[in-house]
């Protein structure tokens, strides 16, 4: 008897067909619209394996609710969307998809910060608009690149991936990070500097940690005030970690020169929100990974990751368990 799985969107049909080699499939089959809850509630009740999306929350009561499930495969790296005490305590392994989208998110970052520096989207709005009436000396003008100090809060895979693009801009190249990595200090020429020294010293600062309780509000009204006033926060991890409503505050205040923004605390963010009438905020449908080649990727290693487990082999290191701390 093949195990039984659902799966919570449709998913590119290379994921889904290596799916069904091993097992029974059941798909909500929307491209746009996540599944319903009810839907989620009655499905998980049955199955082996949950396929989820960061747009799923599988909380407790959810969890629950599962009379034999043993794995939830999560088509993302983050995956705060998930009780992932909650799933151990009940036995059930949680994965995720690391690696396949580090390059492809360091892209975006980078593209969003060379966007929201040279104001790339107003400059567009201003084209389309009417509004050039001719060259002009301090037309549109921006922040540089090369040669500025980028702090990187969180300096995991994504965090190096970016910190190479720096050094190809040969930017200065600061990271804040709970645990010191002097291997890549040494290796990437990237300097470490508690929180606090980094936010008043960076031109550009990325966060790239991941979303816990630890993160939540972990740049808020203190924190903007340490910054310079031509600082350019970019945030391609999760909404939470940047308070936005003091965000909102330090732009208008003038704490900050800009913000550019892949990920927001309500997504997608509603369209009256403050900071999208603000025209040096650069704003993203949370696209950090969203290549082709990586999306697939991503949901193919999903779909491994939870045959891997529903094989009976969750010790094979070949599967993507998250970390339980
Ligand atoms: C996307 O945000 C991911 O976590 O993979
Ligand atoms: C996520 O993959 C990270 O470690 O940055």
């Amino acid at each position: 008897l093949k195990p039984k799985i659902f799966v919570t969107r449709k998913i590119p049909h290379q994921a889904l067909s290596y799916l069904e080699k091993y097992a029974e499939v059941a798909m909500w089959e929307e491209e746009d619209i996540p599944v319903p809850r009810e839907v989620l509630e009655k499905e998980i009740e049955t199955v082996d394996g949950l396929y989820c999306l960061l747009t799923d929350k599988v909380d407790e009561p959810l969890i629950k609710r599962a009379k034999q499930l043993k794995v939830i495969s999560n088509m993302a790296v983050g995956y705060n969307n998930i009780d992932i005490r909650s799933a151990a305590n009940h036995g059930i392994i949680v994965t995720n998809t690391p690696d396949v989208l580090t390059e492809t998110t360091a892209d975006l970052t980078f593209a969003l910060l060379m966007a929201t520096a040279r104001r790339l989207v107003e400059s567009q709005h201003f084209l389309h608009q009417g509004k050039w009436q001719s060259w002009s000396p301090m037309l549109l003008t921006g922040q540089d690149i090369f040669g500025a100090t980028i702090g990187i809060i969180g300096l995991g895979r994504i965090g190096e991936a970016v910190a190479r693009r720096a050094k190809g801009f040969d930017m200065n190249v600061l990271y804040y990070n709970r645990r010191r990595k002097p291997e890549l200090e040494a290796r990437l020429n990237v300097q470490y500097e508690p929180l606090n020294d980094l936010l008043a010293a960076a031109d550009f600062i990325c966060i790239l940690t991941p979303y816990t309780d630890e993160t939540r509000d972990l740049i808020s009204d203190e924190q903007f005030k340490l910054m310079k006033a031509s600082a350019i926060v970019i945030n391609t991890s999760r909404g939470g970690i940047v308070n936005e409503n003091a965000l909102y505050r330090a732009l208008v205040n003038k704490e900050i020169w800009a913000a550019g923004l892949d990920v927001f605390e309500e997504e997608p963010v509603p369209l009256d929100h403050p900071l999208l009438t603000l025209p040096n905020v650069v704003a993203l449908p949370h696209i950090g990974s969203a290549s082709i080649q990586t999306r697939v990727n991503m949901a193919v290693m999903a779909a491994k990751n939870l045959i891997g487990v529903l094989q009976g082999n969750p010790e094979d290191a070949s599967i993507h368990k998250v970390n339980r701390n």
